[in-house]
């Protein structure tokens, strides 16, 4: 099955079942004796999948490998969200190409967003035809039979379907750590911001039920898990497909009575916001006070062009009943420079708005046209020199918050959960605030999986170093 553009833009009535994940007993030795390896692109949600993916393998026979030179199977997991991450895995690809020459027995492939779309499908098909297997974001649980199938063909074997199906509960996952974990609450998108190529590659809005959540989240933590991030592309419309009268802050409360350590959750966007979610936010405190909230511009011509259904001064609003009303929280944002017709006026608003909202830190981006969605068919005469001076400038004000915002914590006492050996220095552990700064820590391996108060005494733009108070 080959993707769809057209059909991919597109919503069915389709009624949405859950089922259960089960693996064919026939497929429990096809990578006895084998390896593989999985290179993740993208957002938490990849991340997440990739979790999923390393079990079934597993269930398949299949053993991690160290790298991916030595791996029997390497597969990448793709991000479609702008033109570099594409770049990025059509170069891998390339790569993969020479070690196929070389060691022409191990299996290729591709899953996750970019098998999704049917332009990067034709270009496999056009040039990249040695790959063994595309599958994409809606048949993950599939894997069994078509890595079967893929390895019994001669072609590329192409498994993606456009129009996602049922949730599936009970797909078996590998968990990168083990005292952090991600839960998906839902999953596709139907906001349809003109820029975003989200709700084509992971199809439309499905919830999961509020028992399976609550469920998972229960056995995380009967297991030791301290940490939980629900998961979603845009997690406050939590609910609005079922038709039930619980939403986002029902949810939100429930995990938060389970008695887990902290609660996270990604990504918001300011339309679904409710007051009594900020309510349930500030009630627990085991809810973290960090709030990701995408701006994505400050300009309200801007924003209506995008789709975004807010104003700046309704984001603003929202903002400052957050920061009211949740105590000590941090907030972080997204912001794209150089949207079709963008003008300086109009990016003047969004430094504006970064110099009111002095946000804990910023992923910054320059608009990418993406194939299918309606704003890369809109007219873009900004000069590229134009937008990266725009996103040099943005960044520079970013950076000024950021390390405002950190230079508040130095001589303070927060809560670290250490969750692994720093990677600039191996004698230290690293972990994050409640309020999601990356903190390295003087502090033996025996703590690892605590959360402990560690007071800072340096801090930087992007980290904090301390030592365990
Ligand atoms: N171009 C640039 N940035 C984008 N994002 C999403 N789509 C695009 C695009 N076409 C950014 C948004 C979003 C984040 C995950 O990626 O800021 O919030
Ligand atoms: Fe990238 Fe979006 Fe897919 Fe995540 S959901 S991998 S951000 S395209």
């Amino acid at each position: 099955m080959l993707p769809c553009l057209n059909e991919a833009k597109k919503r069915t009535k389709n009624k949405v079942m859950v089922k259960k994940y089960k693996i064919d007993d026939n497929f429990r030795k096809l990578g006895l004796g084998k390896t593989y390896f999985i290179k993740t692109y993208g957002c938490q949600m990849n991340v997440h999948d990739s979790e999923n993916i390393k079990a079934i393998l597993e269930e398949m026979g299949f053993k991690e490998s160290s790298g991916m030179e030595n791996a029997d199977l390497i597969l990448l997991n793709t991000c479609a969200i702008r033109e570099n991450a594409h770049n990025k895995v059509f170069g891998m690809i390339g790569r993969l190409k020479h070690m196929k020459e070389e060691r022409p027995n191990i299996i290729t492939g591709i899953c996750g967003c970019m098998a999704q779309e049917e332009v990067v499908v034709n270009e496999i098909l056009d040039k990249y035809r040695f790959l063994d297997l595309v599958f994409g974001t809606h048949n993950i649980h599939e894997l069994p039979e078509i890595l079967n199938k893929a390895i019994h063909n001669d072609k590329t074997e192409i498994d993606v379907k456009t129009i996602e199906g049922d949730i599936i509960e009970e797909i078996p996952v590998k968990r990168d750590s083990k005292y952090k974990a991600w839960v998906n609450i839902m999953y596709g998108c139907d906001k349809f911001c003109t820029y975003c190529i989200v709700p084509y590659t992971r199809g439309k809005q499905r919830s999961r039920r509020f028992g399976d959540i609550i469920k998972e989240v229960e056995s995380l933590k009967d297991n030791g898990y301290k940490e939980v991030t629900l998961l979603g592309q845009n997690v406050n419309a939590y609910g609005k497909d079922l038709e039930l009268d619980y939403d986002m802050s029902d949810l939100l409360e429930a995990v938060a009575k389970t008695g887990i350590e902290r609660i996270r959750f990604v990504t918001s966007h300011p339309w679904d916001f409710t007051d009594k979610m900020i309510n349930i936010i500030g009630k627990y405190s085991n809810i973290m006070p960090y709030i990701h909230l995408p701006l994505q511009s400050g300009s309200d011509r801007i924003l209506k062009l995008m789709g975004r259904r807010y104003t700046k001064e309704s984001y603003l609003n929202l903002f400052d009943k957050i920061k009211k009303t949740v105590p000590n929280v941090a907030i972080t944002t997204d912001i794209i420079v150089g949207f079709p017709g963008e003008t300086e006026e109009d990016f003047k608003d969004t430094l504006e708005i970064v110099d009111k909202c002095k946000y804990d830190s910023a992923f910054t981006f320059i608009f990418s046209p993406r194939e299918g969605t309606p704003a890369a068919k809109m007219k873009d005469d900004i000069s590229l020199k134009v937008k990266e001076d725009r996103l040099h400038r943005l960044n520079e004000l970013v950076n000024k918050y950021a390390y405002e915002a950190n230079l508040k914590y130095l001589g303070k006492v927060v809560p670290v959960l250490l969750e692994n050996v720093s990677e600039k220095n191996g004698s230290m552990l690293a972990g994050y605030t409640d309020t999601m700064k990356l903190v390295n820590v003087k502090a033996p391996k025996e703590m690892l999986g605590q959360i402990v108060l560690v007071k800072i005494n340096d801090v930087k733009t992007w980290s904090m170093d301390g030592e365990i108070a």
